[in-house]
Parts: structure tokens; C-alpha cells; sequence
């Protein structure tokens, strides 16, 4: 078993799409063992972000993180990360395969509905990130 992050952005918490994009996961195989719904200071959508800090779509992106609340996942499932960025689809929805996440609700390669960890060393730190210890324990 292996726990990933996912995030559902302000674009599907506004729109009033997690309910769904929570149920397609059930169904996928992962177990929510964390959840919250939280409103990003500019500070937190920076460092989360510092990666892209160079990046000419990084104040945009820290913009729109910041725009409405979030909802950061603790999802536990075999082959988590890399299963979680198929179910994801492409990062722009224009190249997402059909029946993915982002063809079913994202808008645009910026508002793309959900943030996958693309790596398991990058899924402990974001979960760290968004968690405390005490709320990743199995539930
Ligand atoms: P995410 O998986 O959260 O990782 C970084 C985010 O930056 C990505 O999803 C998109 O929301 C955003 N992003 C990536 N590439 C671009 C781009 N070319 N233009 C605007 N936003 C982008």
C-alpha cells in the first residue's frame, strides 16, 4: 500500500464538483484516510509551489490557489502515485484521456481541477505538508 497527495483545487471545490471527483476516487480503490477543506494564504500557495518559483505561470498558479478554498487528500492505495496520475489524466484537459478527472472537470491547463504527487518522496513531503502526524494515522 502507498499514500499520495491530491489537492481538489478552487476551480472543482467552486463549482461544486468534489463530491464527485470523491466518489470517481472511491471507486478507483483509494481510501481517503485524511480530508480537509482549507483557504491558502499567499504564503502557503508559494511554498507549496516553490518548485515552479521560476516558472513564467507561477504568480498565476499561486493566484488561483489562493482564489477559493481547497481541499487537500491523504489517499492510500496500491501503487498510489503513479495510479492517481492516471486516473488525473494529462495536466492539460485538452490532452486528457477520456474519462479521466481533468476531461471530466477541468477548464483549463491552469484551473485543472486536482493536484496529484508525481513522485512517492514528493507525496511524504506534501503530505506533510497539508498534515499533521496525527491525522495520517490509518483510520
Ligand atoms: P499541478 O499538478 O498542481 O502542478 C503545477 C500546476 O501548475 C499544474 O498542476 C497546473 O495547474 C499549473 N500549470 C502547469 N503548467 C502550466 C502552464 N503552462 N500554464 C499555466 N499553469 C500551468
Amino acid at each position: 500500500m502507498q499514500r499520495t497527495l491530491a489537492i481538489l483545487k478552487p476551480d472543482s471545490v467552486g463549482a461544486g464538483h468534489a463530491g464527485k471527483i470523491l466518489a470517481h476516487l472511491e471507486a478507483e480503490g483509494f481510501e481517503i484516510v485524511a480530508i480537509k477543506k482549507m483557504h491558502l494564504t499567499t504564503e502557503q500557495a508559494q511554498a507549496f509551489y516553490e518548485v515552479h518559483r521560476k516558472r513564467p505561470f507561477y504568480g498565476s498558479l499561486v493566484e488561483f490557489m489562493t482564489s477559493g478554498p481547497i481541499m487537500p487528500l491523504a489517499l492510500e492505495r496500491e501503487d498510489a502515485v503513479t495510479y492517481l496520475r492516471q486516473v488525473m489524466g494529462a495536466t492539460d484537459p485538452i490532452d486528457a484521456a477520456e474519462g479521466t478527472l481533468r476531461k471530466l472537470f477541468a477548464t483549463s491547463i491552469e484551473t485543472n481541477a486536482i493536484h496529484g504527487s508525481d513522485s512517492p518522496e514528493n507525496a511524504r513531503d506534501e503530505l506533510r505538508f497539508f498534515f499533521s502526524r496525527a491525522e495520517l494515522i490509518a483510520s
